[in-house]
């Protein structure tokens, strides 16, 4: 039953109920239109109180449903809106918790409105690229007003119930209901049962003082913070129509902005991220409701960059840490950097400072491995070596209390070894956090060949408490998003070898959209990382290519921003990366020595070939199983890597190039003497694609 009907005291009550989120599915449309006209067809009763079971009045569109016709069958949400307008009995909202796009449009729809205090109220269509497609542009600004009302769809913001209902002159909300919402909606229904005529939104006046510099004001600011998105310049024009036009021609040129929005490629990118992000949690073996394990307590091993941005998601959800290292001295520095990241947030007024107090006292820091003993889960980050991590295991396993989780934040090293020092395997698991660890979205959860399914659950559970985007990597030399990211600097590597400049190579993929190139990004992250990386590789693979260049900068000891100077010059105590002569001329004394003439190569090719060489490697983690869907690679790149959210991550982009002239691309840069051939042959799934005619996503 997706909405449930009763009677109380002459008044009916329809209760949307389709979990989690009350979805304005098709059948949840059905009960509701059932509902309201069972109730005018019945004398006994005298209105109608339309509410939501559970978490939420109404989240909205059911996303199950998204794209498919079931979305759009009769009654759609237009024709249901219509249906509560024209009710002959008066309709009451009563909302709470959740009401949010077609849940707030529908709300509008009805005569009246009562809330709970607390509630979310939001129009976030412009999140996922669009604007509210249900007369939310239309209705909204009736009752709250122009300026809230567009402040409120162009951000997508949520906003609670009782701050808009002590708004002065809103209309939104005729009660806000403390204690029993059914109830004092019920209440409030038998009140206003015999006032006629119905009020309706459609028929309230909207206006504004001074509506050209307003819009005009309004439309500046939008452009310059949404540069890559359409949708929001595009709330401006629909909200604006409120004002300009009849109440049912606004609601046509809502309609048409809404149509020609979902046809936008950034529209498709922003969807596909917002679903990736919900599928990335499921693991397609992994049941929905396979058992999670309790985690209450916490311990992180190491307190340098990583342990202590590690430890800082737990204390923030709440969860106590012990945090364990190997000498007073390091573990007061780690200590004392966590101290300092948060006195930051106090200072900038986002964190208060009874809740830094808080959060410290949920932390315990120790020298004593017996007071880990039992910890549910145990994050180890300690430094990157085998033999280290060996010792730290079978430590673990000999003293940490049966049942608790092992995870290891390694970077590069094999996680079915790591486990393999343990006599529970299947205890142990990979949590890759991205540095700093506190801020980077991005958990990169790396399944051993022996993890438990329950570990596996329950890691991806923590990861939500704790606010990550966790995406499941099988294990491989760099997971998902290093083993991606080796090919596109060897290509950075290679462009300077052909001609580029660093800062073109920056530049070109900057303006593609990506936060940092990738030499700001080396400058940034350290060069010397990738060195050691490099020097393991050379032993490894004798037949590992890529330019000399990288090496010859790191030992002019340039390791980046922290020794000053890398692929860039760097003032003290200054991140600006100023053009460095020096860096221009080791690569052209370079060139000379290997005898190569350089070239001009466009800005297109720079962007393709990064581009392309991170797609490529994609298709081959996709096949070998190391990731399990195409839309989780594009959540590793979005939320860890700084790829541009309009463009939907690497493998939504290629979809939107065309794989035929993705592939096409790979061939003509396979024959580039100096770029690598067998690199570029496309990879057999993307090949399989291209025959098929058919898409990564
Ligand atoms: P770090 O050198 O800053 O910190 C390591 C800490 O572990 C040191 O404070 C050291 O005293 C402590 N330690 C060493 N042996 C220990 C033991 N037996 N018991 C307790 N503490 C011990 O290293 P960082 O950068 O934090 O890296 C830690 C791990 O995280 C490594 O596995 C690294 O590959 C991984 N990682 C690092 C990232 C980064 O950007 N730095 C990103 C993602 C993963």
């Amino acid at each position: 039953m997706s909405a449930t009907y009763e009677t109380r005291d002459g008044v009916a009550v329809v209760t949307l109920n389709n979990p989690p989120v009350n979805g304005l599915s098709y059948d949840t449309r059905r009960a509701i239109a059932d509902g309201i006209e069972r109730a005018n067809a019945d004398p006994a009763v005298k209105a109608i109180v339309l509410t939501g079971a559970g978490k939420a009045f109404s989240g909205g569109a059911d996303i199950k449903e998204f794209g498919s016709p079931k979305a759009i069958a009769e009654p759609n949400l237009l024709s249901l809106i219509k249906l509560c307008e024209d009710s002959a009995k008066p309709t009451v909202a009563a909302v709470h918790s959740v009401t949010m796009g077609g849940g707030l449009e529908l709300a509008l729809g009805c005569h009246y409105r009562v809330a709970a205090p607390g509630a979310n109220v939001a129009l976030p269509e412009v999140k996922i690229g669009l604007i509210p497609g249900a007369g939310g542009t239309q209705r909204l600004p009736r009752v709250l007003g122009v300026e809230t009302a567009l402040n409120m769809i162009v951000s997508g913001e949520p906003v609670k119930s009782e701050l808009l209902a002590g708004l002065p002159g809103q209309k939104l909300f005729d009660k806000l209901v403390e204690g029993d919402l059914v109830g004092g909606a019920v209440a409030f229904a038998k009140e206003i049962a015999d006032k006629r005529p119905l009020p309706l939104v459609r028929n309230l006046k909207v206006s504004h003082p001074n509506p050209d510099a307003y819009f005009q004001f309004a439309r500046n600011t939008v452009k310059a913070m949404a540069k890559n998105f359409p949708a929001p310049p595009k709330c401006v024009d629909a909200v604006q129509t409120a004002l300009t036009m009849k109440f049912d021609d606004g609601m046509r040129a809502e309609r048409e902005i809404f149509m020609a929005l979902m046809l936008t490629p950034e529209c498709k990118a922003l969807r596909h991220a917002f679903f990736g992000e919900r599928a990335a949690s499921k693991i397609p073996d992994v049941p929905e409701d396979t058992p999670v394990r309790k985690i209450t307590k916490v311990a992180v091993i190491g307190a340098g960059t990583m342990g202590g941005g590690i430890s800082m998601n737990f204390l923030n959800a709440g969860i106590p840490v012990t945090i364990l290292e190997t000498k007073q001295e390091a573990l007061d520095r780690g200590l004392a950097t966590i101290r300092k990241n948060y006195e930051g947030q106090v200072k900038k007024g986002k964190l208060k400072a009874d809740k830094y107090e808080q959060r410290m006292a949920l932390l315990k820091p120790t020298l004593n491995v017996d007071d880990i003993a039992d910890a549910d889960l145990v994050i180890e980050a300690v430094f990157e070596e085998m033999g280290v991590k060996e010792q730290v295991f079978k430590k673990l396993d000999a003293v940490v209390k049966k049942g608790a989780i092992l995870a290891s934040n390694t970077s590069t090293l094999d996680v079915d070894k790591i486990a393999a020092f343990t006599k529970r395997p299947q205890d142990v698991v990979g949590m890759h956090f991205f540095s700093p660890a506190n801020v980077m979205k991005l958990l990169e959860v790396v399944r051993g060949a022996k993890t438990a399914k329950d570990v596996l659950a329950t890691v991806m559970d923590v990861a939500k408490k704790i606010r990550k985007t966790a995406v499941v990597s099988g294990v491989c030399d760099g997971f998902i998003g290093n083993r991606m990211i080796e090919q596109y600097s060897r290509q950075a590597g290679y462009l300077l070898d052909e001609g580029c400049t660093p800062q073109q190579v920056d530049k070109a993929i900057e303006k593609f959209g990506f936060a940092m190139g990738p030499f700001r990004m080396g400058d940034l992250a350290g060069n010397d990382i990738g060195w050691a990386i490099r020097k393991r590789r050379a032993v490894e693979r004798p037949d590992f290519r890529y330019s000399k260049t990288a090496d010859l900068l790191c030992e002019m000891g340039r390791f980046g921003q922290k020794t000053g100077a890398g692929w860039y010059d760097y003032k003290p105590g200054k991140r600006d990366a100023i053009r460095s002569e020096l860096v221009e001329k080791m690569i052209e004394d370079y060139r000379k020595e290997a005898g190569i003439a350089p070239r001009k190569v466009s800005d297109d090719e720079i962007v393709q070939r990064l581009v392309y060489s991170l797609v490529n490697e994609a298709a081959r983690i996709l096949e070998e199983g190391i990731a399990s869907k195409a839309s989780d690679i594009d959540m590793v790149y979005l939320t860890g890597y700084g790829f541009p959210l309009w463009r939907g991550g690497p493998m939504c982009y290629a979809d939107s190039q065309g794989l035929f002239n993705v592939a096409q691309a790979m061939k003509r840069f396979a024959k580039n003497p100096r770029d690598d051939a067998k690199f570029w042959q496309p990879a057999p799934l993307l090949a399989k694609l291209v025959a098929d005619g058919k898409t990564f996503t």
